[in-house]
């Protein structure tokens, strides 16, 4: 009994697991994302967002914070930053897809960073 156990419990943590760390973004990934945000050459976000961490944070743009509770879907905080013209047609936040300031890859990366506040 207590084997059968001891081999389900390993069966069920070797196959969850992995599943768990696909999902989430590596520590390394987050820090490419934030260097991304905080960059004045890339997404410069801190001139109009307050940001964990991030010095000299404008106002313009709300606060971006508890973004899970905001977005709890990723796909919806993507599209903001892609075109927040679609959601806000007068917006004067970049569209960092749209105009290609940064690329898809970056922005995947940046998206991982701010989805994690
Ligand atoms: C020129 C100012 C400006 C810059 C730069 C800017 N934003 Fe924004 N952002 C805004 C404004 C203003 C809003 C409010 C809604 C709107 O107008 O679209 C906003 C809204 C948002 C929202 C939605 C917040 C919510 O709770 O609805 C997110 C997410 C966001 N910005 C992320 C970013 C990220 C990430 C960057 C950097 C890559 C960035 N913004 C750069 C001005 C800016």
């Amino acid at each position: 009994m207590r084997k059968i156990l001891t081999l389900s419990l390993l069966v069920f943590f070797t196959s969850v697991q992995p599943g768990l760390a696909d999902d989430a973004p590596t520590a390394e990934a987050l820090e490419r994302g934030k260097a991304i945000a905080f960059t004045r050459a890339k997404g410069n976000c801190l001139a109009c967002h307050l940001i964990q961490g991030g010095e000299l944070a404008g106002n313009y743009g709300p606060p971006l914070l508890l973004m899970k509770t905001r977005f709890p879907d990723r796909a919806d905080l993507r599209a903001q930053i892609w075109d927040a013209s679609v959601r806000e047609p007068t917006t004067r936040m970049p569209p960092y897809g749209r105009h290609r300031i940064l690329t898809e890859d970056e922005i995947d990366l940046l998206v991982d960073f701010i989805h994690s506040l």
